[in-house]
């Protein structure tokens, strides 16, 4: 038997790898500073978690959760942070310690979808959640931080839909609306719409079906039945968008996908890449019944998550720069373990490097770190350490110099520096 990766979950191998630190690297960079503190969670849960504010309307919920039983205990693996930052929101009792609390993620979630370009069963998400303001400059404040955080990872045609789903209140009236609306074109509707008449008549508005489109003309939309609360903080929305320059279009159908939004919800989509434009890069709103749904206080709360393959789709394969790398070839045993300690060195001050201490002729090392595509080499034997001298290559230019061993540090810093890409520290996300 050949073993293979589950279908729908893929690996990462190191090229690829550097482009995801690029990416969540600059995630990070962004998310901290709007005050945004990193919370890790576990990947299984409790299947009542998601049931209770996913929505059992919903579809990841209804068809798409891996769960497994353990010890007669009901779990999941998670299909997305949000209910999971809740219970945590909940369970450490947020809301008396602060009065607002952002937190950030980042790692796999799991559903159980026909894979295809940009979906899969396991994917990655970049979120945030932020407690306890009720907007709507929050809202604004977040989705222009996601327009300048696409925008400056090189992305071209980022768009911007937003839209309210109003209160419970509105949407109440407007499930009624609907249906009375979709109810005389039943048979019309796809068999999978007509099914969401009954439990959840949103959702027939965002359905890819043609038929369903077709019978979507002319359906009255929430936007006109917000309440007047929901209208000045949708008014307010649009207000700081547009202050902030914010560029954005409402769509009136854009529902999403889970039951719990209420008010702003938003997604975000770019032209660039290998992937269509209809699929949304990242998507997110408020929701302020969750926290109180799940046994906590009556909290409002916003949030989003980008999934991390179909942004780096979007960016197409551009390769990520790294930082030079300095090749060290010693030859003899005294020279290895000089060789050794002279890394270390290189190491702390930033440089990436490379030694080959396995004992190979010059020939086959230099062969080694020109495929490695290392810019500079430092070769030495026993009997140049002896007189305290060490040379210096630019595989590049095919410049060589001898020098003394003790500015060989300094000299393989400074030349890091000299050829480009900085000589960087782990966590900047410049290079990788
Ligand atoms: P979502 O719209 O279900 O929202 O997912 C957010 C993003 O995750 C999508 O826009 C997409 O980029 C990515 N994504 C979703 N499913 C897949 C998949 N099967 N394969 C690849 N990427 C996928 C949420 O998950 C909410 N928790 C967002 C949120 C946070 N709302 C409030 N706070």
């Amino acid at each position: 038997m050949k073993l293979r990766a589950v279908k729908g979950m893929n690996d990462i191998l190191p090229e690829e790898s550097r482009r995801w630190q690029r990416l969540e690297s600059c995630f990070r960079r962004t998310v901290k500073l709007y005050g945004y503190e990193e919370l890790r969670t576990p990947i299984v849960e409790q299947l009542e978690l998601f049931q209770k504010s996913t929505g059992e309307t919903s579809e990841v919920v209804q068809k798409q959760m891996f769960t497994l039983e353990r010890s007669r205990e009901a779990l999941a693996l998670r299909p997305e942070g949000t209910p999971s930052a809740a219970r945590v929101y909940i369970g450490e009792s947020m809301q008396a310690r602060e009065p607002v609390t952002r937190w950030y993620y980042i790692g796999p979630m799991f559903r159980a979808e026909q894979p295809q370009r940009g979906r899969y069963r396991q994917f990655h998400q970049a979120g945030c959640e932020l407690y306890g303001d009720a907007g709507p400059y929050c809202d604004a404040e977040m989705i222009d931080m996601l327009y300048g955080m696409l925008v400056s990872l090189g992305l071209r045609g980022v768009s911007v839909t937003v839209n309210s789903l109003g209160g419970p209140e509105a949407r109440a009236a407007y499930r009624d609306q609907l249906r009375a609306f979709f109810e005389p074109k039943k048979d019309a509707l796809s068999p999978h719409a007509q099914e969401r008449l009954g439990d959840n008549p949103l959702r027939i508005l965002d359905s890819k079906d043609p038929r369903d489109q077709e019978a979507c003309q002319g359906a009255p939309t929430l936007l006109d039945v917000l309440t007047g609360e929901d209208r000045a903080h949708w008014d307010g929305l649009r207000a700081a968008l547009d202050a902030l320059g914010t560029p954005y279009t409402v769509d009136p159908r854009l529902v999403r996908g889970l039951d719990y939004y209420t008010r702003t919800c938003f997604e975000i989509s770019a032209s660039t890449g290998e992937i269509g434009s209809q699929n949304a890069l990242l998507g997110g709103g408020r929701y302020d019944g969750m926290v109180g749904s799940l046994g906590g206080p009556d909290v409002p709360a916003i949030g989003f998550a980008m999934g991390l393959e179909r942004i780096l789709l979007a960016l197409g394969d551009t390769p990520v720069e790294r930082a030079p790398l300095c090749f060290i070839a010693p030859l003899g045993q005294k020279a290895a373990l000089e060789g050794l300690r002279l890394a270390r060195t290189l190491r702390e001050r930033g440089v990436r490097v490379e030694l080959d201490g396995r004992g190979n002729s010059l020939k086959s090392m230099l062969r080694r770190a020109n495929t490695m595509g290392a810019r500079h080499c430092l070769v030495f034997g026993d009997a140049e350490l002896e007189r305290g001298v060490v040379q210096l290559k630019d595989l590049q230019s095919h410049e060589q110099s001898d020098l003394p061993s003790a500015d060989a540090v300094a000299r393989v810093v400074e030349a890091c520096a000299a050829s480009g890409a900085p000589v960087a520290p782990a966590d900047t996300g410049g290079t990788a």
